[in-house]
């Protein structure tokens, strides 16, 4: 019997052909997200679902009763009830590795456009104010000798290690375990206390998952004890920072600037930080190459047939429900 499967958002066609192989699928046909109703519609006689963000609630998973696999595109699963599934034996995989150099990329770019101002100086220009050279004109911040501090140190953080040290920065990083001592020096980066990364970071990227311990962890006390003229960047998850605490930072001239992919409760954003000058904000897309894009689809795909031909699947999150 052929598995049914749901594809959330319309995809590669090859990863589409891939799995329509061995099973019937069915794609979302709009790259938009749908109602909780609609959803759960769409799921009620699937096998298997590959999600692309996106809300697996409890009361989703009620309706779809043979619902044996999530396969979601995209590396965090915050917004997945794992332990929803895990009761009712459904795998849930996700797709980390195939995302970590394009996502530091992106992370790396948010960087270096808010340290050297490139979003003003190209309003500057085609706003027609480039009349004459100004030696006084949009100066940055180099980045050489500078203290990058990265709160979160898996893949994502250490691929952005190596470009902080290759641009000359010292880098330290902050992270729940201490990641083994050959990945430390790969990356030149040392481990501190989360006090010590604040007062220590002239730029701090967030690289961790949101999970009861990174939720909101940087509010108005930690933005405090930050150094003066410091940068945030976030391309990790909006909720790990109190967004207003952030724009009150911001507008006390506290902080010099921020790089922000995400946002708290994105896609609403706080209407400050789009006035302000020394803010650069992206839609949630530092992940978002054609190279990243098409393996983390591949991945998922791979993911969602591993389990239906009872092999385990390389990304599984809760094996708990195998065998
Ligand atoms: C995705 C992401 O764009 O991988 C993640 O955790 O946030 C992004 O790569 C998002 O999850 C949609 O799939």
């Amino acid at each position: 019997m052929r598995k049914r499967v749901f594809v959330a958002r319309p995809i590669q066609p090859s990863v589409v052909d891939r799995v329509a192989q061995s099973c019937d699928v069915e794609v979302h046909p709009a790259d938009a997200p749908m109602t909780p109703a609609q959803f759960a519609d769409s799921i009620a006689h699937s096998d298997g679902l590959i999600s692309v963000g996106g809300n697996v609630s409890e009361e989703a998973l009620a309706h779809a009763p043979k619902l044996r696999v999530v396969a979601n595109i995209g590396a965090g699963y915050d917004t997945i009830d794992v332990a929803a599934c895990t009761k009712r034996r459904i795998a849930v995989t996700n797709t980390p590795d195939v995302l970590t150099e394009s996502t530091a990329d992106f992370a790396f770019a948010l960087l270096l456009a808010v340290s050297r101002r490139l979003f003003e100086a190209d309003r500057y220009v085609r706003e027609g104010k480039w009349k004459t050279g100004l030696f006084s004109l949009l100066w940055g911040t180099e980045l050489n000798g500078k203290t990058l501090g990265l709160y979160g140190f898996g893949r994502i953080g250490q691929a952005m290690a190596r470009r902080g040290r290759s641009f000359g920065m010292r880098v330290l990083y902050h992270s729940r375990h201490r990641v083994a001592p050959d990945l430390e020096s790969e990356a030149g980066a040392q481990l501190v206390s989360f006090a010590d990364l604040l007062r220590e970071s002239n730029f701090l990227s967030l690289h961790a998952p949101l999970n009861s311990g990174s939720n909101l962890a940087i509010g108005a006390a930690q933005l405090a004890e930050m150094p003066a003229g410091a940068f945030l960047i976030n391309t990790a998850r909006g909720k790990i920072v109190d967004e207003a605490a952030l724009v009150q930072a911001l507008k006390a001239g506290k902080l010099a600037g921020a790089g922000l992919d995400v946002f708290e409760n994105e896609p609403q954003i706080d209407p400050a930080l789009l006035e302000m000058e020394n803010v650069v904000v992206a839609p949630h897309i530092a992940s978002a190459t054609a190279e990243a894009r098409l393996r983390m689809a591949s991945l998922a795909a791979e993911n969602l047939l591993a389990l239906f031909e009872g092999r385990r699947p390389p990304n599984i999150l809760n094996p708990e429900v195998l065998g």
